[in-house]
């Protein structure tokens, strides 16, 4: 890949400076739930600058994260190298996932599926879903569709945002809003939700999947 093509390149250095004070509670209460399994080995897809494995390698599990961008992979590897053992980062693509089925008790995204185009979407639940083992766990954190006028009209804050992240990635969230959000887009997979739990003023859910035994 070249390095005009990494999407994330640009942005890597000031992820965390940006979001980490929004997104570390999220990350805390997701990694805890994971901490409820039995699971040894996790799956972050879509992992950015890794600081959701970080949550697990606290719990004591083994994380691996993935992610297509070399900027946000060359990120996660500083923190693997200051928290050692626990973490592995990878270059991959998160319709391809470079592992055999049935590889983690656990695997999770975060903030990514609301950002890639409407064919995208299925391709990562499923391969999710086939190398998460039978009985195991799937947790995906992404935008909710608004159930009240004041989350209605805080979701313009968000729309700002995405707008600001450039065409196709508003393009890509609009068409994802509009079709439900994330319970719409798992809905539509097949997949129920066990357990949802609206933060971030009603925008944001944290989702637990079981995979069928
Ligand atoms: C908004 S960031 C979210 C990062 C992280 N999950 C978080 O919550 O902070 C979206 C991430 O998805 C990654 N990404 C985009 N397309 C991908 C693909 N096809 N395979 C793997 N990662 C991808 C980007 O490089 C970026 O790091």
């Amino acid at each position: 890949m070249r390095l005009a093509d990494d999407e994330y390149g640009a942005v890597a250095p000031i992820y965390d400076a940006a979001t980490a004070w929004a997104l570390d509670p999220l990350r805390r209460e997701l990694g805890e739930a994971v901490g409820r399994e039995r699971a040894v080995k996790v799956l972050d897809v879509c992992c950015g600058t890794g600081r959701q494995c970080l949550f697990y390698a606290k719990t004591g599990r083994d994380a691996v994260g993935l992610d297509l961008s070399w900027g946000m992979i060359r990120r996660a590897a500083r923190l693997e190298n200051i928290h050692a053992a626990r973490m592995a980062f990878l270059r991959g693509d998160a319709c391809r996932l470079p592992f055999p089925d049935a590889s983690f008790i656990v695997s999770t995204i975060a903030l990514a599926l609301h950002e890639k185009p409407p064919g995208m979407r299925p391709l990562i639940l499923a391969e999710m879903l086939r190398v998460t083992a039978p009985g195991g766990l799937i947790g995906v954190v992404d935008y909710l569709s608004p159930k009240t006028g004041a989350q209605s009209a805080l979701s313009w804050g968000v729309k700002a945002v995405e707008r600001l992240a450039g065409r196709d990635h508003h393009a890509h969230y609009a068409d994802y809003m509009r079709q439900g959000g994330l319970e719409g887009l798992l809905e539509r997979q097949g997949m129920r939700m066990f357990d949802v739990r609206r933060r971030m003023f009603g925008l944001i859910g944290i989702a637990l999947i079981r995979r069928p035994a």
